[in-house]
């Protein structure tokens, strides 16, 4: 093997995805529904892998226990995307992630995470396993890593086979086909109450509205994308709302709830809303925590991030633009 670096850039979804699809694999990881996602510039994470001794791994500069979750995921990976391409033993790896994201989320929920992860084996292990594979492969680590191989625009769709070879995602338009900016609202400090994978669940089995959700994914997805294309940010906002609210309603009717949002969240979007009668245009989103999310034009971003920065509560924003595709570097030919 040989010592290789990955660059992988967080994404978020403006179409949204929430929920596995039943009586499949748990390992392979397979949504109930696809989605559309926008690839964050310097929103980051930074992945080097090359032979040790053993499994290690490190996150931000700290050295994580091999037998945490975390290391345990990270490890899993190496061994999804060796087997492909190798019999045999993997060998032992050093792994160290340095994540540039404005949350200290860790690994385990990173979208970027696991993309740079899979990007730098597949890179460290000479597998010579095509992007979209890796995508696949990137899935399993993480649903939303899938997206983040590619800059620009992404769609992922759920597919129908049974083993997810057609769950994977693809490329629609470049970072420069639009001119947007993602401003990150941060609602609140402190780690997210209940993780992405136990909470899908609890929809899945709980929530009435859950069926709702998953049936009416498709014609969003279709509908966003549609007004990418076109670069018509009032019907992809109107999409995107709508996907993030029927998401959080879902999550909402959950036993027990699932409410993500804190009172700031709320409050963050009734400001937008009333900025947008005043002619600044701003859309939002919110995943499985407190922060808004708000895509609106470049030439906007300034003054409705000034606007949505003074709200009470708000503990801090950031600006992104649309951001590139993942890159893998090859360090040296070192042999093991
Ligand atoms: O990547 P995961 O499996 O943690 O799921 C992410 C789910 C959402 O962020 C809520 C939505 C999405 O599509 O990214």
């Amino acid at each position: 093997m040989r010592r290789a670096r990955a660059t992988a850039h967080s994404n978020i979804a403006l179409v949204k995805y929430w929920g596995k699809r039943p009586d499949s694999d748990p390992a392979l990881n397979l949504p109930a529904v696809g989605s559309l996602s926008m690839t964050l510039d310097e929103l980051r994470t930074v992945t080097t892998i090359g032979p040790g001794d053993h499994d290690h791994f490190a996150l931000d500069g700290a050295r994580v226990d091999a037998q945490s979750p975390v290391a345990r995921k990270v490890f899993a990976q190496l061994d999804r995307i060796w087997t492909e391409s190798h019999d045999g033993p993997r060998p032992g790896c050093e792994v160290e992630s340095v994540n540039h994201l404005p949350t200290a989320a860790g690994l385990a929920s990173s979208a970027s995470g696991f993309a740079a992860l899979t990007l730098a084996a597949a890179g460290a292990f000479e597998s010579e396993l095509e992007l979209p594979r890796l995508s696949g492969l990137a899935r399993q680590g993480s649903g939303s890593a899938a997206r983040s191989l590619w800059g620009g625009f992404v769609r992922l769709d759920a597919g129908t086979a049974a083993d997810g070879n057609d769950c994977i995602a693809r490329p629609l338009l470049p970072a420069d086909h639009w001119d947007l900016r993602l401003l990150i609202v941060h609602a609140a400090k402190g780690p997210k109450s209940v993780g992405s994978t136990e909470g899908m669940e609890r929809s899945r089995t709980t929530s009435p509205y859950y069926a709702p959700w998953v049936e009416t994914s498709p014609q969003d997805l279709d509908a966003g994308e549609k007004a990418l294309r076109a670069r018509d940010l009032e019907a992809l906002g109107a999409v995107m709302e709508h996907s993030c609210f029927k998401m959080h309603a879902c999550m909402m009717a959950s036993v027990p709830p699932l409410v993500y949002w804190r009172g700031t969240t709320l409050e963050v979007m009734h400001e937008l809303w009333a900025a947008r009668k005043s002619g600044l245009q701003g859309y939002a989103t919110s995943d499985a925590g407190p922060h808004v999310k708000v895509l609106v034009s470049a030439a906007q971003a300034e003054a409705l991030g000034e606007r949505l920065a003074a709200v009470p509560g708000v503990t801090g924003l950031q600006s992104v633009a649309p951001g590139p595709d993942a890159t893998l570097e090859l360090l040296d030919e070192a042999a093991t």
